[in-house]
């Protein structure tokens, strides 16, 4: 199973990734937590790149950069844990690249999309959770949490509505995503994201 939670900075991802692991492993599963950019040696030092505050990284140049780090993520982690029998859960995927570098950056998404079928292959996530989040609720949270701002969550927020909106298009024309409120609280959004894996689990 290759579970993917999407959405913009500060909705919530990393927090329900943590109860939807933590509440897979007291069922007895094995569960692994990843993230992009990263999940490899590679990829966390493109994450780096990526982030760091400075002069702005052409759209091109982010869109390859993330599917690097995407490429080398799938081959040296997530295909051998899939193989393995084990529970991927990935803080974001290629949705992220269509709606960062897409919908927000104004590249084409048929570009994108033939760009992230070179990285993934045949790879597709068995369904990915959106959290989908108010752009103020995002700037609120972030700016509680006091951390350091990194290089896009400097954008403005006609930037992130437009990512949010890529991300719900997305969902629109899938199966395979369940779009969930990012403002819920978390016992409740780590209820309905089990009960989305174990429905996709049991359809399989
Ligand atoms: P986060 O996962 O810690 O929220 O931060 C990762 C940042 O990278 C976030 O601003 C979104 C951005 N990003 C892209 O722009 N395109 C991508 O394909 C991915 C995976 C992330």
């Amino acid at each position: 199973m290759f579970a993917v939670i999407e959405g913009i900075e500060g909705s919530g991802k990393s927090t329900l990734q943590a109860g939807v692991a933590e509440a897979l492993r007291a069922r007895g599963r094995s569960v692994i937590t990843t993230r992009e950019p990263g999940g490899s040696p590679l990829g966390d030092a493109i994450r780096a790149l990526f982030l760091a505050p400075g002069p702005a990284i052409d759209p091109v140049a982010e869109a390859m950069l993330v599917n690097a780090a995407r490429a080398q993520h799938i081959a040296t982690l997530i295909r051998p844990a899939l193989q393995r029998g084990e529970i991927v859960l990935c803080d974001r995927f290629v949705d992220s690249t269509l709606a960062y570098q897409g919908y927000g950056r104004g590249l084409d998404l048929a570009m994108l999309r033939s760009l992230c079928a070179l990285a993934v292959g045949t790879l597709v996530a068995d369904m990915t959770i959106v959290l989908d989040c108010d752009p103020s609720l995002s700037r609120r949270r972030l700016a509680e949490r006091g951390l350091a701002h990194d290089r896009l969550e400097g954008e403005n927020v006609d930037f992130y509505e437009r990512v949010r909106g890529g991300f719900l298009a997305i969902a629109r024309e899938s199966e395979r995503h369940v779009v969930l409120d990012a403002g819920d609280p978390r016992d409740a959004l780590v209820a309905a994201a089990l009960a989305a894996i174990e429905g996709v689990e049991a359809r399989a």
